[in-house]
């Protein structure tokens, strides 16, 4: 395992001045941007036409894995290399449709049972989306039971670790993570409702913004892109990756490193009522990276992006890579949707949506020192039925009838939030 300076870094006092330095710095080691750039964009092109040829021929350009191929250890050398390519899949089946259906009707009567409705005071971020029901679309709930006995399965369980191998996690003479050990990443639900009319959420990637140009971290995860070599750069290279820590005080801020970004359904959902899609291209964060450099944008910008929020992808300056948008195909509740983190995604919007639009966020987060504190973090409050410490203090949960409680873990939840796994009578 490697080892980690834990300090969350301080966005830098002069901005501005950081970015000016940075391109400058940037510019000399890559030499010639514009023949680099030039490399790829031809590369992202190609892709592009890749993925528009599926489209036209009928084929899914998601990935869609069977959890039994995951499970029987069957997964095609093909189908791998398909989410090498696209740095998304689905896996369907992943849960039984029936106990995903299950789960959704729990978490409702959770928050009925606990008067969610009286006590929900407006979202406590501006992050997601901007309805003015009296029940928001992303609840901001933790710790219900579906989430949880979702979290601590067995299939989840062997559905990160497939996911997490694709990653190469040995490497520059380190291992980053350990690919079959989960570390708990708690977030939250959405259940968005039939007759939904929704403007989506615009194309972005997370795991930082500014983060991605000016830390030294990613700076080194960027390596071979600085240095002007694109044919070098492997996006499922961890190197470096575990060690990025971003700036504090973001309201987007991911305290964990995520192989993949991920949901699972909770209700079957028809492609066209605004669902999740993404630029299926891993690679495109190399396009990203130094399309600012190029001499038509600011000194000091970086095509748009602002401290504290998320990275904007957007036709001004990305109208290539954005081109590459592809929906996620039907998913039925118990499927999962999975995507690398570096890749560009966003919720399409929908007028009036036909049927109900419900998942539980669950991500693969393997055990590495960054995760390991972030988890153990989480284990307080989860056993005070707190909100956690990436998302605002709203602490709905802590006198909430029916919560999970840590007598119901069992030794995969317990070695996933870092607690005691010798002692499961422990009480709350
Ligand atoms: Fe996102």
């Amino acid at each position: 395992m490697n080892t980690t300076n834990l300090t969350q870094p301080k966005l830098p006092n002069d901005i501005p001045g950081a970015i000016r330095a940075m391109k400058q710095e940037w510019r000399q080691s890559i030499g010639d941007v514009q023949a680099v750039f030039d490399e790829i964009t031809d590369f992202i092109a190609r892709e592009i036409e890749d993925i528009e040829q599926a489209k036209a021929n009928g084929e899914s350009v998601w990935p869609v894995i069977d959890y039994q191929d995951i499970a029987a250890g069957s997964v095609s050398p093909a189908q791998i290399d398909a989410i090498h390519r696209r740095g998304c899949a689905v896996v369907k089946g992943h849960f039984a449709r029936d106990t995903a259906l299950a789960w959704d009707r729990s978490l409702v009567e959770y928050v009925e049972r606990n008067d969610f409705d009286n006590q929900y005071r407006g979202p406590g971020d501006n992050f997601f989306g901007t309805l003015t029901a009296s029940r928001p679309e992303i609840y901001p709930i933790y710790w219900s039971a579906p989430q949880m006995e979702a979290r601590q399965s067995d299939r989840m369980a062997s559905v990160q670790s497939f996911l997490n191998q694709l990653w190469k996690f040995e490497s520059a003479g380190k291992v980053w993570f350990d690919p079959d050990k989960n570390c708990l990443y708690p977030d939250r639900v959405r259940r968005r409702p039939p007759g939904t009319t929704s403007n989506g959420l615009g194309a972005h990637t997370d795991s930082g913004a500014l983060e991605r140009w000016l830390l030294p971290a990613y700076n080194q995860v960027f390596r071979h892109l600085i240095a002007g070599n694109f044919d070098a750069y492997d996006p499922w290279d961890a190197a470096y990756r575990t060690d990025v820590h971003e700036y504090e005080g973001g309201t987007t801020l991911c305290s964990a490193f995520r192989t993949f970004q991920g949901w699972t359904a909770l209700s079957d959902m028809q492609r066209d009522q605004g669902v999740l899609f993404t630029v299926p291209i891993p690679a495109a964060m190399a396009y990203i990276l130094l399309r600012p450099l190029l001499n038509d944008v600011a000194e000091d910008d970086l095509c748009g992006v602002t401290p504290r929020l998320v990275l904007p992808i957007d036709e001004k300056w990305h109208s290539l890579l954005l081109r590459g948008k592809t929906l996620i195909p039907d998913v039925q509740a118990g499927d999962s949707i999975w995507w690398h983190s570096d890749l560009i995604h966003g919720v399409e919007g929908v007028t009036n949506q036909q049927g109900w639009g419900n998942v539980m966020y669950i991500p693969a987060t393997p055990a590495c020192e960054k995760n390991i504190h972030y988890a153990a973090s989480c284990a307080s409050r989860f056993e005070r039925g707190e909100s956690p410490d990436d998302f605002p203090s709203e602490h709905y949960e802590v006198e909430w009838r029916g919560r999970f409680t840590s007598r119901q873990l069992n030794t995969r939840g317990r070695q996933s939030l870092f607690l005691d796994v010798s002692s499961p009578e422990r009480q709350q």
